[in-house]
């Protein structure tokens, strides 16, 4: 199941969250920030005993309708070049990487990657 919550308070005003949860335990969650007619992807997560289950497919679909729903021109975000696994996952949803940001990471370059929705 898959829950959305609107975090109101707290630094980020645009700040949203879905979380995927089972018996009432959250498995993993996605942060993302919804900016008039864009969207951010701030940080995708699933429990490190439950990965490669699909639950990772399943939030990000789930945005995705979010998205749809939501009439934004396109899904940004940022990922550490190390990280193929997250890299893959959001290639997989049709993101495309559009540019190199140096040292994003302070120790690590970030690739920012975009997708386009409408
Ligand atoms: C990235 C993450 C959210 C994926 O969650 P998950 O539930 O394990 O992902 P899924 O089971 O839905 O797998 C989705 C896709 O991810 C990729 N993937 C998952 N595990 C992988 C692995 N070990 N090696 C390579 N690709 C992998 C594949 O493309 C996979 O699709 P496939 O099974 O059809 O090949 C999870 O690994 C995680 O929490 N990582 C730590 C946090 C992180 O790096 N977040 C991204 C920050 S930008």
């Amino acid at each position: 199941m898959i829950r959305e919550i609107i975090e109101l308070e707290g630094p980020n005003p645009y700040g949203r969250r879905l979380e995927f949860y089972e018996e009432g335990k959250v498995l993993g969650y996605i942060n993302y920030s919804l900016i008039y007619d864009r969207m951010e992807l701030d940080n995708i997560y699933v429990d490190e005993s439950r990965r490669k289950e699909g639950i990772g497919k399943k939030l990000l679909g789930y945005l995705v309708a979010v998205a749809i729903d939501s009439h934004v021109i396109n899904i940004t975000l940022e990922v550490r070049v190390s990280n193929e696994i997250a890299r893959n996952l959001y290639k997989q949803f049709g993101f495309r990487e559009v540019a190199l940001r140096r040292f994003y990471y302070g120790d690590e370059d970030g690739i920012l990657m975009e997708k386009q929705v409408m």
